[in-house]
């Protein structure tokens, strides 16, 4: 939750939150953190992107990078890198997508290494390198 707030205040500009409203009141169905790395200021990196159960399949994933993309505080980012694990097909499907859909390149390597860098405790984390935009 901590680290959630500071997501919020911190780096609101690349990050965001996609609400459902109705009479009923309001239901979050999609966030994504991000941030422009500090010393590339042309790369948007992804940390975390979530959609709930309900609301995937239509989309919004994609839309969301979009959204962030598209606003003027990343006028200037001509590249967007995230870390996959191998499993996850939904999520390499979101960013190759994203990849044809602006016509660049995808690029995958590793990045943090399960041994290396987890102590065999969790999945390699691959780097997906979009770009240039
Ligand atoms: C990954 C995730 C964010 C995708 O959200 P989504 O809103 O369903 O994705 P979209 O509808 O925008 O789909 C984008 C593309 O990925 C494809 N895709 C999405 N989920 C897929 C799945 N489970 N299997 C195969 N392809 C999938 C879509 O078909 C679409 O491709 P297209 O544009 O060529 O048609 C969602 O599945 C999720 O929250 N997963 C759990 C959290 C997670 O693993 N996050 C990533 C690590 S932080």
């Amino acid at each position: 939750m901590y680290c959630n707030l500071l997501q919020c205040q911190h780096f609101a500009d690349t990050s965001v939150v996609s609400v459902q409203s109705d009479s009923t009141g309001e239901e979050m169905l999609g966030f994504i953190s991000g941030y422009l790395i500090p010393e590339r200021k042309n790369t948007l990196f992804i940390w975390q992107v979530a959609v709930s159960e309900a609301a995937r399949g239509r989309g919004l994933a994609l839309a969301m990078l979009q959204h962030i993309l598209d606003r003027p505080q990343c006028s200037d980012v001509s590249y967007l890198e995230t870390t996959i694990t191998e499993s996850n097909r939904a999520s390499w499907a979101l960013f190759e997508s994203l990849s044809k859909k602006s016509h660049t390149a995808l690029e995958k390597s590793i990045m943090f290494d399960r041994d290396e860098h987890f102590a065999g405790d969790h999945e390699t984390e691959y780097l997906a390198r979009i770009g240039p935009f």
